[in-house]
């Protein structure tokens, strides 16, 4: 198997088409759910543009604890309701903050961070994890990036 993902698209839709594609490859076949959260984060992070931040809160009984990302260092531990995270693990919502300055709550990690979103993974009812990505661009997930997102997270939640 080649680890060679990197893809260049002239638009938004193909580009998720071929992130998606690349993404069930990565996970194929392997059920370590940080070593899938890992690859994850680095297949996103080289692939799309304008990023600061991408990874993973994983639901720990009721918490969210920081998993495998891309960025700086990140806080630890979100309380379910704080934050856009939070928020988008108590809704079970996708939250896709335009400027996160205007979000009621919004923490902030790293101060690059104006524009955020951020997309529950949920199996068999249940929340797994989260799936943050931030851009130092106010306004840079449109709502192909939360289609494309989404699809993200729905093949996650068969790998977590
Ligand atoms: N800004 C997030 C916190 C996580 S960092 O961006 C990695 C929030 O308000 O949930």
């Amino acid at each position: 198997m080649t680890y060679d993902f990197r893809i260049q698209a002239a638009d938004a839709a193909t580009m998720y088409r071929d992130l998606a594609s690349a993404l069930e490859g990565l996970v194929a076949g392997e059920r370590d759910a940080v070593a899938n959260m890992a690859n994850a984060a680095a297949l996103i992070w080289e692939t799309l543009p304008e990023l600061n931040w991408a990874g993973f809160y994983r639901n720990v009984g009721g918490e969210l604890v920081l998993g495998p990302f891309q960025g700086r260092p990140a806080c630890i531990r979100i309380a379910f309701g704080e934050g856009v995270c939070g928020v988008a693990a108590e809704t079970r919502q996708v939250q896709r903050v335009e400027d996160v300055h205007a979000f009621p709550g919004h923490i902030a990690c790293d101060s690059a961070s104006n524009s955020e979103i951020v997309v529950p993974i949920v199996r068999g009812g249940e929340l797994i994890a989260v799936l943050d990505i931030d851009s130092p661009r106010k306004g840079r997930f449109t709502e192909e990036d939360e289609a494309g997102c989404t699809k993200l997270a729905e093949i996650l939640a068969k790998a977590l």
